[in-house]
């Protein structure tokens, strides 16, 4: 489905991104665990081709083809889509509409359908307008609804946990987890190993390269003893050795 090969991004002088292998197969979740400026967002920029990232080497493979130089919108009608680390407000859309339009002019049902697994009950939210009236996490899991009703073939979820409390987390999650099943793979980005738990599989990302792929329990527990205890955060591996 998506296969990254050897993607290196330099910005400013400075390697963002560098040398990172991956491959996410069809109806994966495939997790990338990183503390703060690993290059998790820019990663996501690199694959859904946003904020002008060109690789400065390497190669983006989705479904056999190269798509480095297509444009956002080509992407998305390959099937690729993110929701942000921060999610957009579309003022003057309400919820219902937002979620038929993702989904291609669903029916009520469906929609309803897609704001249950996200636990926000539809009768209450199906009429609001996507403005500054709904908290953050509420944000956040109409974008989740909104790319369930989508079933893209790639999600790009960057951070779907950020400002999102420990009640409503499960719920968030079950949502990925929905997204799987219906069939679509998903990159999902966090710093936190509960999040991750979810995935198939996680990669550690750190100065902007994978540090080790594994299982969720094994992944966390070489995060938790290696990432979180570490006082290079983001140094790159071979300058941190120097240190
Ligand atoms: N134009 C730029 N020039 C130089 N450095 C940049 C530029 N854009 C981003 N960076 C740096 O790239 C690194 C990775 O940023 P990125 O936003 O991808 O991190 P992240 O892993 O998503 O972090 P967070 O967990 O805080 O969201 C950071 O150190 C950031 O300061
Ligand atoms: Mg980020």
């Amino acid at each position: 489905m998506l296969e990254v090969e050897n993607l290196q991004l330099r910005l400013n002088g400075k390697l963002i991104i560098n040398d990172l292998n991956l491959h996410v197969n069809k109806g994966e979740i495939y997790g990338i665990l990183g503390e703060n400026g690993t290059g998790k967002t820019t990663l996501a920029h690199l694959i859904m081709g946003t904020n002008n990232y060109k690789p400065t080497a390497g190669r983006i493979i989705f479904e056999g083809q190269d798509i480095a130089d297509l444009s956002v919108s080509q992407r998305a009608k390959k099937g690729i889509s993110l929701a942000w680390q921060e999610p957009v407000r579309i003022e003057g859309l309400r919820v219902g509409d937002y979620l038929k339009l993702s989904g291609n002019n669903f029916g009520i049902e469906p929609v309803k359908h897609c704001l249950g697994m996200v636990g926000l009950e539809p009768a209450q939210y199906l009429n609001r307008d996507i403005d500054n009236t709904l908290s953050g996490g509420e944000r956040k899991r109409i974008e989740l609804a909104s790319l369930l009703a989508m079933r893209p073939k790639l999600a790009i979820l960057d951070e779907p946990d950020s400002g999102i409390d420990i009640i409503s987390l499960p719920l968030i999650l079950n949502g990925i987890v929905g997204m799987s099943k219906q069939g679509s793979s998903v990159l999902l980005i966090t710093h936190n190993e509960k999040v991750a738990e979810i995935a198939h599989r996680v990669s550690v990302l750190c100065a902007g390269k994978i540090l080790m792929t594994g299982a969720p329990a094994e992944t966390s527990l070489w995060f938790k003893n290696n990432c979180r205890a570490c006082v290079h955060i983001n140094v790159p591996v071979e300058e941190a050795e120097k240190l």
